[in-house]
């Protein structure tokens, strides 16, 4: 017999394809399949400090299996534990767990079911210690939460990546000019590496593969010399040359992941024209990655994901996370998958097939 009568549902971190899906399968299986209700609480962490939260029913989440974004809105600035407050002008930084803590007793919350990354999982993590029962949901474009094969959101990043890349192909080729896409990932290059496959990317660039700004140029220069007169370089935001360090677009100190990568795309490019005297242009994607609808393959993950949260939670189990092994919809301890990002191993197979077909890897 399921004790748990009110389950709490929060979005954290940056937006990702697939969020509302999960939203929605959380709430009509808890509804539908239980007695429980469903608390939505808004801007993830930031609805709890400020105790913004509402009922979810089933029209509230009707029509938003396909919609991008979050309805709940989301927030990857608000750490609980770490959270900005002026005072008298200037940033000081408190921890107001108790008061999210106070909020969850107040809405007679029994159990969170929170959706987020890494950064999610961590501040998540400290509210497992305290008591609270939570169950996570694993989601970021960048398919780097340790403990899952995939996240939910990687599939539409990945799709869209691809069709910008395949687009660039015509003026490369019309203008025999290198052209470098910056595509998201953080520190990892997932992204890049599948979109840079599926678009036959002649260049891929990650963080986990430190590049040689020498090695690509003089690539570019053979392709040109065989008659290819245009090439495509896929960049992750996180790739560094060998030695280097990574480009840093900004640094947020109110985030629980103040660094934003950025801006390695066109470093790149310009390195490039100063060495082949080829023309090279750079384009970023950025947020693009992240908007519209999700393709088919997230809205099914993002599905089988909320269902099983609340799986979990009629099961009696606790401070799980949602992960995918193989094609099998499983769970782990939650506090497993904490400080840890899944990078790409050099020795991955999707490498070794890529330069098997003449990828350059910098
Ligand atoms: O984690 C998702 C992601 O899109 C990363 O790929 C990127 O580095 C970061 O978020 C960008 O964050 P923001 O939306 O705060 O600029």
């Amino acid at each position: 017999m399921n004790r748990l009568k009110r389950i709490g549902v929060l979005t954290a971190g940056g937006d990702c394809p697939g969020l509302n899906a999960v939203i929605r399968a959380v709430t009509k299986s808890a509804l539908e399949q239980s007695d429980m209700e469903v608390i939505g609480i808004e801007d993830g962490f930031l609805g709890l400090i400020e105790n913004r939260i509402h009922p979810l029913t089933s029209e509230s989440v009707s029509n938003i299996l396909t919609v991008g974004g979050t309805i709940l809105g989301t927030n990857n600035k608000s750490d609980p534990r770490r959270f900005a407050v002026k005072v008298n002008g200037a940033i000081e930084y408190h921890n107001v767990t108790g008061r999210c803590l106070d909020h969850l007793a107040q809405h007679r919350i029994d159990a969170l079911v929170v959706i987020g990354g890494d950064g999610s999982m961590a501040i998540t993590s400290d509210f497992i210690r305290l008591g609270v029962n939570c169950i996570g949901v694993p989601k970021t474009i960048d398919n780097d939460l340790y403990g899952t094969d995939v996240t939910f959101g990687f599939a539409t990043a990945v799709s869209i990546a691809t069709d910008a890349l395949d687009r660039v192909h015509t003026t490369a080729a019309s203008h025999h000019r290198v052209i470098v896409v910056e595509v998201m990932g953080r520190n990892a290059g997932w992204i890049a590496l599948y979109s840079g496959i599926a678009s036959g990317s002649d260049v891929i660039l990650i963080p986990e593969i430190p590049y040689d700004i020498n090695v690509v140029s003089n690539f570019v220069l053979d392709r040109s010399k065989r008659g290819k007169r245009f090439s495509i370089i896929c960049v992750a935001e996180g790739a560094r040359p060998a030695g280097g360090t990574q480009v840093v677009s900004r640094v947020d100190p109110t985030s629980a992941d103040p660094v934003r990568l950025g801006g390695v795309g066109q470093k790149v490019a310009a390195d490039i024209e100063a060495m082949t005297e080829i023309e090279t242009r750079a384009i970023t994607l950025g947020h693009v990655q992240r908007g519209g609808t999700p393709v088919a393959e997230d809205r099914v993950l993002a599905t089988q994901f909320g269902n099983e949260a609340i799986e979990l939670l009629k099961a009696g189990e606790r401070g799980r996370l949602v992960v995918m092994k193989g094609r099998t919809v499983t769970h782990i301890p939650l506090e497993e998958a904490e400080g840890k990002q899944r990078l790409v191993p050099t020795d991955h197979p999707l490498i070794r097939a890529a330069r098997h077909v003449l990828t350059c890897f910098g």
